[in-house]
């Protein structure tokens, strides 16, 4: 079978070296703050019950209706591989009864894959990988704000910079039904085909996001939901703002930005990186009082968002940060013959036991062809052993910066290559 005869699935891409060190490195940047704030390392499955993003996303989103991969075990059970992470993460909250063992908010960091079935194009793949948080079951504008703000700090640690933060307040259960039913009057009014007109019934919000011209063109003059916020949900956006102002976190008040899952209440915020084309949120979140009794547990109001790993991962490139350099180790060894092998095979062990990074030739190649490979190493030191060498009881010390070699008695090589690397 040729090497070629399979390629990863549509929409997927394989994570190498050296890029993949990147992507590692994006993924501890975005976590890190996180881990300082407080937050709690959890892990869901990648699959769940089918239901329970049903609900929990909402049936009328385009995630749950078009992009999910479900299937159907032997035993009969509907999962769907997570489309997103908010609602794993509350169910896994509500079955472990965190909320139940500590002070609120339980606060929790994540980082996956999600599964989407889109239309794959750059910087939208079928599998992606969020690094997450969620603060689960507090009502303060100060969790919001510092859920933005460690965002922040997460892309500015990484030396992403020309990102801008939009925020809105989609209001609460008292303000949101009234706007709801204004917003569906106007648009009923308007020239729309069958499917949007459908999206009126059942999610009506989404058509303000409706990116067609057509449709655009006919918005003008909408009801805005900022008009319609009831005075809690008004006072309680307000302090989000000004915690945000304090924090030194610049954001842009984006009346219209509705976000693609149904759970939302009160603050939304994405993260957009303009550089990107179509694909430009690389992140997003909000807040979403009712989920938690939306799929059967207690009224836990919780905020939280997802940062897009791959996304982020294009960002970077796309402002020229240059990101951490691929994994290289300090000593690489390179034995000529079968008993050099054995020693340096000892040696190489020895040094990794010591906390160094070492490397040896393998498969028996030449010492021209083995030299090249310490040198693409990234290596400090070469360590060549011949058999001339194994008689006189010692190795070859390559510097590979300066080219200058000395001999090392064997019995100290480690304790030589400690110091000298220390
Ligand atoms: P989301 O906006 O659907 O929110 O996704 C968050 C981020 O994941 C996006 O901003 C984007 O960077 C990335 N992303 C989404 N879809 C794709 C894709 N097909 N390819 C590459 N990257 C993608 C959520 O998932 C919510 N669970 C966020 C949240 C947490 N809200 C509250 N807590």
């Amino acid at each position: 079978m040729s090497s070629n005869s399979f390629t990863a699935p549509k929409g997927t891409y394989d994570l190498i070296p050296p890029e993949s060190e990147t992507v590692l490195a994006v993924r501890e940047a975005l976590a890190a703050p996180l881990r300082r704030a407080g937050y709690g390392y959890i892990e869901p499955p990648v699959f769940e019950d089918v239901r329970l993003f049903a609900r929990g996303v909402g049936e009328s989103t385009d995630i749950v209706s078009k992009e999910m991969y479900t299937l159907t075990t032997k035993g009969g059970d509907e999962l769907a591989l997570r489309p997103e992470s908010t609602a794993s993460v509350l169910r896994a909250v509500l079955q472990s009864n965190l909320h139940r063992q500590g002070s609120l908010p339980v606060k929790v960091w994540y980082s996956g894959s999600q599964y989407r079935y889109e239309r794959p194009q750059a910087g939208r793949y079928r599998q992606f990988w969020q690094v997450g948080a969620e603060a689960v079951g507090a009502e303060d504008p100060a969790l919001d704000a510092e859920l933005i703000t460690l965002a922040a700090d997460a892309y500015r640690s990484l030396g992403l910079n020309d990102f801008r933060v939009l925020l809105n307040s989609l209001g609460d259960r008292t303000c949101r039904p009234v706007y709801r039913t204004a917003l569906q009057e106007f648009l009923r009014g308007l020239d729309l085909d069958e499917d949007t007109r459908r999206r009126i019934d059942i999610n009506p919000l989404r058509v303000l996001d409706d990116k067609r011209e057509a449709v655009q063109a006919q918005l003008t003059g909408a009801p805005m939901l900022a008009d319609y916020l009831c005075e809690d949900c008004k006072a309680y956006h307000e302090q989000v703002r000004t915690l945000l102002t304090a924090a030194g976190v610049e954001f842009t008040d984006d009346p219209k930005l509705v976000r693609g899952l149904d759970y939302y209440t009160r603050t939304t915020f994405e993260f957009v990186y303009d550089g990107l084309g179509a694909q430009s949120a690389v992140g997003g979140g909000g807040r979403y009082d009712g989920l938690s009794e939306m799929i059967g547990g207690p009224a836990l109001p919780s905020v939280g968002w997802a940062l897009g790993v791959d996304r982020t991962v294009l960002a970077l490139k796309a402002e020229g940060v240059e990101l951490s350099a691929p994994a290289r180790v300090d000593v690489y060894a390179v034995p000529m013959g079968e008993q050099a092998r054995g020693v340096l095979f000892e040696a190489v062990t020895a040094l990794r036991r010591e906390g160094l990074s070492a490397d040896l030739s393998f498969g028996g190649r030449g010492v021209k062809g083995a030299m090249k490979a310490a040198d693409r190493s990234g290596a400090r030191y070469a360590v060549v052993v011949g058999d001339r060498d194994l008689v006189d009881g010692v190795a070859q010390l390559k510097d590979l910066q300066s080219g200058d070699q000395t001999p090392v008695a064997l019995d100290a090589l480690v304790t030589t290559l400690k110091e000298k690397l220390k």
